[in-house]
């Protein structure tokens, strides 16, 4: 059986607008953290995504009523009756963990299969689990499931992360709003979604101060209250995959629905690379023209440089007017998707968590195939400039994270269309 793929013609210039969705990783906490109340939520600005669809799936697999909407779902946790995430979707999305804290918050219990190695590095789950047993959770892990529970109850405790992991800081939140006491999490992770996380927390009747700050102190409370509505914050990493589209095809490009003050590393990059930015409430507007300035950019936490930007800022420097440096420090193996643009001209050369990136003047079209999300999404931005034609494969990943991505391309002028899997032909391949 032949997969979707998504084929673009390079070269044409792209302007006009594209409205960003609901920010994934926001709103599948957001939807993990609906467990913690017993009653029926409301969550708005919901992307149409895979990865939003199993987390949907996830709920429903412990007993609650999932409905999506148009670009909502609204969720009803009083059904819930089971503590357990399967291997069967945990295996698919990693981010089904953020279950574990919520369940341990409103029953003292859950038994969540371990997620697997990861393609972009052995996500380890260290900090999680050190996180909650200084609150007393209780762990058996074991037939590769993670076993929790509460013996003496759940009591707030000191917690320093060793990292500013942001699903540990997600987990441990989501269960200290209901231990007694307080907890305080220390080098916590200052993502803009942990941010929205704890505003959703808080309209559930959670005492929760210092999100977005390195420091997060959480006074548990007896009960939470289901939110009637929420609505998510922008995906600023979409908005940092258009504007680089902007950059490439050059513009002027207007991306709406996101707060530009999140997006803010990426931007100086932009502009250090010769990119012209304005710069509204909830808009950018990028344009450029001319040679590109090569970067050096180096990922980090929050507000540091993100590093699911990383692959689409590569597609720039590979064009850049010399050599760039990318240093990825926040996650082992993010550099796959290099091996595949390097087949489209790209001159990169990876020694450890360094990418040395010599640019080029021009890269040619390929059939190239997507080793994660965002090493997808930067395979259809190097499609936009390479000479002829680039079929990407393995655009499920994209369509984890991107709601579609290649019509908003096309609607900025983007020759770029879906081939799906029961119409690829030899052509194609
Ligand atoms: C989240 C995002 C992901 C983003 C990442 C960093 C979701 C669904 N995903 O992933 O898109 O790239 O933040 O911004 O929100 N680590 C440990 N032990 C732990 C936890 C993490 O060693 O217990 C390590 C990881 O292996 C990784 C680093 O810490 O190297 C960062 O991970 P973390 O911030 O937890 O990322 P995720 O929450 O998995």
């Amino acid at each position: 059986m032949p997969e979707g793929l998504i084929v673009v013609n390079g070269g044409a210039p792209l302007a006009g607008t594209v409205s960003v969705a609901g920010a994934k990783n926001s709103v599948l906490k957001l939807m993990a953290a609906s467990l913690l109340a017993p009653g029926v939520t409301t969550i708005r600005n919901v992307p149409i995504i895979s990865d939003v669809t199993l987390m949907g799936e996830v709920l429903e697999n412990l007993g609650a009523k999932v409905a999506f909407g148009n670009h909502e779902v609204t969720i009803d946790t009083a059904p819930v009756d089971s503590v357990e995430a399967p291997w069967e979707l945990v295996a698919r999305m990693r981010a089904s963990i953020a279950v574990l804290g919520p369940l341990v918050g409103r029953f003292g219990r859950a038994h969540v299969a371990m997620p697997g190695g990861c393609q972009i590095g052995s996500r380890k789950l260290d900090m999680h689990i050190l996180g909650l047993e200084a609150l007393g959770v209780a762990f058996d892990i074991s037939h590769g499931f993670i076993d929790a529970s509460i013996p003496q109850g759940l009591k707030g405790a000191p917690v320093i992360l060793d990292f500013p992991s942001v699903g540990a800081t997600e987990n441990l939140m989501m269960a200290a709003v209901r231990a007694c006491g307080i907890t305080t999490i220390d080098n916590a992770a200052r993502e803009p979604e942990i941010v929205d996380l704890a505003g959703y927390l808080v309209q559930m009747g959670a005492r929760i101060t210092g999100a977005g700050t390195p420091t997060i102190e959480i006074e548990g409370v007896d009960e939470l209250l289901p939110v009637a509505e929420h609505r998510t914050i922008g995906d600023r990493i979409e908005a940092g995959t258009f504007l680089v589209a902007g950059v490439l095809g050059g513009g002027p490009l207007t991306v709406e629905g996101v707060r530009p003050a999140q997006l803010e590393m990426a931007l100086s990059k932009l502009k250090a690379m010769g990119a012209e930015l304005t710069v509204a409430a909830d808009r950018i507007t990028v344009s450029h023209d001319g040679a590109l300035r090569p970067t050096d950019i180096q990922t980090l936490p929050h507000p540091g440089f993100p590093t699911d930007l990383q692959a689409q800022f590569m597609v720039l420097d590979a064009l850049a007017d010399g050599r760039s440096v990318i240093t990825e420090n926040v996650f082992e193996n993010r550099f796959m998707f290099a091996d595949e643009i390097a087949r489209m001209g790209a001159d990169i050369r990876i020694e450890g968590h360094f990418a040395f990136i010599d640019g080029v003047r021009q890269l040619s079209g390929a059939p190239v195939r997507s080793p994660d999300l965002r090493g997808g999404a930067a395979l259809v931005l190097a499609g936009l400039v390479a000479d002829g034609q680039t079929v990407v494969a393995g655009i499920e990943h994209i369509d984890r994270g991107y709601e579609h991505f290649e019509r908003k391309l096309a609607s900025c002028g983007a020759r770029i269309e879906r081939v799906p899997a029961e119409k690829v032909t030899k052509r194609h391949v």
